[in-house]
């Protein structure tokens, strides 16, 4: 069984991974999917707008896998207070788990967490 304290050391580990030459902010993320665990870091490029956060990789290698539930998700920074997912990840974590648990960690070791529906409140969701 997966702890949390383990998916935050996935996470951890992976932001050691990240491609951020433009911003230098790194982040690593993990996703908890029943009993297995998918990284993934923030990859930037040189037409900025093109970057991929942490968490949208880490949802991409879990849905290639063939996964479709987050149960958790850990996001480790250097931040100087743990970061929430940006609006964004928020949206395409919502898509496959409502109620999943989102940990964010520093490297200093603050922490911080909420559910996914707590971060986004009253999301968009086709209907038809
Ligand atoms: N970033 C993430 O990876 N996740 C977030 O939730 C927010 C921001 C990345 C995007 C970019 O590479 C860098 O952090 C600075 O914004």
């Amino acid at each position: 069984m997966t702890t949390t304290d383990e998916l935050v050391k996935v996470a951890r580990e992976a932001r050691e991974h990240a491609h951020a030459p433009y911003s230098s902010f790194k982040v690593g993320a993990a996703v908890l999917s029943g009993d297995r665990v998918f990284s993934g870091v923030n990859v930037e490029c040189a037409s900025y707008p093109l970057s991929v956060c942490a968490e949208r990789n880490a949802v991409a290698a879990m849905v290639g896998a063939g996964e479709r539930r987050i149960d958790a998700l850990a996001i480790v920074t250097d931040a100087s207070h743990p970061t929430p997912p940006c609006g964004g990840c928020r949206q395409v974590l919502w898509e496959f788990g409502h109620e999943a648990r989102v940990l964010s960690h520093t490297l200093s070791g603050e922490r911080a967490e909420w559910t996914v529906a707590e971060l986004l409140p009253d999301a968009f969701a086709v209907d038809r």
